[in-house]
């Protein structure tokens, strides 16, 4: 009896299995095809989605601090963010060296690339206020991100994606859409047009039941 159950189980199991090869839908080596696409994009073979990219950001710069000290960043406070990245990868390498027993994800340059974008669009891009020759320097060795620092924003596809994205911003910039928004001047309110004669119905019920009765009764 249970054998015939366990049976069937497998054979439906197959059958559905071949259903979703046959739709095209392969459901097998899925594990292992999020796997490849995972290392190929962290490796920069393949471009993160913004959303995604979003994603990883809070996950990656949460490890050692909340994002409030993300949000809190300002022009003010230091270089932009394509600078700043580095320097958060320089403390997870000194980390994984004096406290081993922290378990910290490390950045791969082409997630910098991505995170950049992500905290440039969300918390501000001040990248134009800094010396070119400064930022190069802050940047050190890593030859993407000096690439996208080199690129123009219209042309970074992860920051133009969600610089429109009003409901994610954080910081400085956020409340921006707010502090813009232009109703116009105040109208003069529309003039009430004559009441109805069904209208009497309000909240002001007694009150025109009385004028009504004062009415009726100049009538009469
Ligand atoms: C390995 C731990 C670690 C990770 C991961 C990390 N940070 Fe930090 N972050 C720090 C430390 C430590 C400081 C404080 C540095 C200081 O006070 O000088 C800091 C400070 C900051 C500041 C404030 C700098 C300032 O001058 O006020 C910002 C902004 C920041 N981090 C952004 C990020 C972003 C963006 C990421 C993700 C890419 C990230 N952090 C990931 C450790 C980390």
């Amino acid at each position: 009896m249970n054998v015939s159950f366990n049976k069937t189980k497998i054979l439906l199991i197959v059958v559905i299995l071949c259903g979703a090869l046959a739709a095209g839908a392969v459901a097998l080596p899925n594990p292992l095809k999020d796997y490849v696409v995972r290392e190929a994009k962290a490796a920069g073979y393949v471009e993160y989605e913004p959303m995604e990219a979003y994603k990883m950001a809070n996950t990656i710069c949460t490890q050692c601090h909340t994002n409030e000290r993300i949000k809190m960043y300002c022009p003010r406070c230091g270089p932009p963010f394509v600078a700043v990245v580095p320097h958060m990868q320089a403390f997870i390498d000194n980390y994984k060296v004096t406290k081993p027993d922290l378990e910290i994800t490390n950045i791969t340059e082409a997630q910098a690339v991505a995170i950049v974008q992500v905290w440039n669009a969300l918390v501000g891009n001040w990248e134009s206020d800094f010396r070119e020759q400064d930022i190069l320097k802050l940047i050190g060795g890593y030859r993407q991100l000096a690439a996208l620092y080199k690129t123009p924003v219209a042309q970074r596809r992860i920051e133009t994606a969600l610089v429109g994205r009003e409901d994610l911003k954080i910081g400085h910039m956020s409340a921006l859409a707010e502090m813009q928004k232009n109703l116009g001047k105040p109208q003069p309110a529309p003039v009430e047009p004559p009441a109805a004669p069904m209208d009497h119905s309000g909240h002001e019920h007694g009150h025109e039941e009385h004028a009504h009765d004062q009415h009726s009764g100049h009538q009469h």
